[in-house]
């Protein structure tokens, strides 16, 4: 499937600017391509009660799954400046289950691999069916 960097980039950064972040002021957007060609996207929105801040990822999963579902394959998530963020280890959990192993995810040094940014996961896989 063709990746459309410069395009996920530009969703990110664009979606960067809708955050909600008053109390860190480090707004964060991430834009991801689906498995159906779609691109869904998200931003953090932050809160009064700061450990109930909820990162960019968290709602890109939300809009993923509200707007039909499918596999993430690609993302890119950036900074205020558009530079490439290293998703915290909650989100490559949350990014993970819609994703898996094969997740690209953009680094400074090129794509990388959800296996390489979150090496033996536990997921899906591992309950019972
Ligand atoms: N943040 C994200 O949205 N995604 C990440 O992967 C890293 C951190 C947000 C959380 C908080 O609103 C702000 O960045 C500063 O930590």
């Amino acid at each position: 499937m063709e990746i459309n960097w410069d395009l996920l980039h530009d969703q990110a950064k664009e979606i960067m600017t809708k955050a909600y972040a008053p109390y860190s002021k480090f707004p964060v957007g991430v834009a991801a391509l689906v498995s159906d060609g779609r691109i869904v996207t998200g931003c953090n929105v932050e809160n009064a009660s700061y450990g109930l801040g909820l990162c960019a990822e968290c709602g890109l999963v939300s809009n993923l799954v509200a707007s039909g579902g499918g596999r993430l394959v690609a993302a890119v998530c950036v900074d205020a400046k558009g530079n490439f963020l290293s998703p915290c280890g909650r989100c490559r959990q949350l990014l993970f289950e819609h994703g898996g192993n094969g997740l690209l995810f953009m680094t400074p040094d090129g794509p990388a691999l959800m296996s390489t940014l979150l090496p033996w996961a536990f997921g899906p896989d591992d309950l019972p069916k």
